[in-house]
């Protein structure tokens, strides 16, 4: 795979795609961590030359319609203001501008999604170097994130994929001591990435809706919590790795609503209650491993009375020795909400992109930097 840092871009025309799908309100953007994310590889390449054009999507807008909620003018704009520069905003690729740009939502470009060969080679073909840097977007096999980089005559990594594949690679190389935890609120969703990090683990802690599955089938009585029945078999067969660390305390309530909440042992959670939250406490996060990776809140973190086990679990892992990688859309927020010092190892900006690498599969984005 070719990286940025090793690539000639002295004056040359430069097309980078970034992953800057934020949530934007009445223009308003509402989280800024995937912009400043982008900054580093954004003012290396201007250091180099002033030909870059900047491409991003945001949302999933309808392909071939223009819409204003959906325009990466707010984004534009905060760059501009961070950038101290004019930044042109262009809706083609016709007449690329010698200094720097942006593009207007990639995805509202036909063929974007379904990787179109004409969109791939449009992209492909009007830029010296063609950068990906989006690694949220490294799991999509679109134009922008994998027919322009196949096709392009010099495509590279940038400064944030080419960090983030380092670190998660690293984290999870053979031989390393694995702690991982696994929270949110379905095993079905989550059933690849507990499969391949039970390979990789010494010990996998469960939490949120998925530790309901597992101790129901663990025998324990679990009250009205929400549980995927359809699940069990799989649950049982995964908890006979003896790999799987189940909560030992829980925070239970009539329903999310209810002011009532109890902790209780999980072998007396009653029948009219519901597991809404867990204890985290040294007996079931065992200490010693050189990475921790996490993914996923523990509880219904959203509501204050059951953050517990997710505050918990940030403050044991900013006060821990080992490296901690975290990532995934909801952890990234539960992060920003109660993290006081962010002193994680790693926290990766992707979403569903770390999902997929946690899963042991194949991301396109890396596979076409891989051929380059
Ligand atoms: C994300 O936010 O996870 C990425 O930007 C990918 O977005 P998508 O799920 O709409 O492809």
């Amino acid at each position: 795979m070719n990286h940025l840092e090793q690539t000639v871009i002295k004056d040359k025309k430069v097309g980078l795609r970034v992953d800057l799908n934020v949530p934007i309100e009445n223009g308003e953007i509402l989280s800024h961590e995937r912009l400043s994310a982008a900054l580093p590889t954004i003012l290396y390449i201007l250091k180099h030359t002033k030909k870059l054009c900047v491409i991003t999507h945001l949302g999933r807008p309808r392909e071939g319609e223009f819409d204003i909620n959906q325009s990466v003018m707010p984004i534009k704009k905060w760059f501009e203001k961070r950038l101290n520069l004019d930044i042109e905003l262009l809706n083609n690729f016709e007449n690329i501008p010698e200094n720097i740009c942006f593009m207007e939502n990639i995805r509202f470009f036909k063929g974007e999604k379904d990787n179109d060969k004409n969109l791939s080679m449009q992209i492909a073909n009007v830029f010296d170097v063609y950068v990906m840097d989006a690694f949220a977007t490294a799991h999509r096999s679109a134009a922008s994130t994998f027919g322009a980089i196949e096709l392009s005559k010099n495509a590279c990594a940038g400064l944030l994929f080419s960090d983030e594949i380092k670190n998660l690679e690293s984290a999870l190389e053979e031989n390393k001591q694995i702690l991982s935890i696994v929270g949110g609120s379905k095993v079905s969703t989550k059933l690849k990435v507990i499969e391949n990090l039970l390979t990789k683990s010494s010990s996998v802690v469960v939490g949120g809706g998925i530790a309901n599955t597992f101790l129901k089938a663990a025998g324990k009585p679990i009250g009205n919590s929400l549980v995927e029945d359809n699940m069990l078999d799989t649950a049982k067969e995964l908890l006979t790795t003896n790999k799987i660390i189940l909560p030992k305390s829980v925070y239970v309530a009539e329903s999310p609503q209810s002011n009532q909440v109890n902790l209780v042992s999980v072998e007396d959670v009653p029948k009219n209650k519901m597991i809404l939250d867990i204890e985290l406490n040294e007996e079931i996060i065992p200490v010693d491993h050189e990475y921790i990776i996490w993914n996923g809140p523990l509880g219904i973190f959203e509501i204050d009375q059951f953050s517990n086990g997710t505050k918990q679990l940030i403050g044991f892992l900013e006060n821990s020795k080992s490296k901690v990688i975290a990532g995934g859309g909801e952890t990234l927020f539960a992060i920003n909400k109660f993290s006081e010092t962010n002193k994680f190892h790693y926290v990766s900006t992707a979403g569903g992109a770390f999902l997929e690498y946690l899963s042991g599969n194949k991301l396109p984005s890396i596979e076409a930097l891989r051929l380059k």
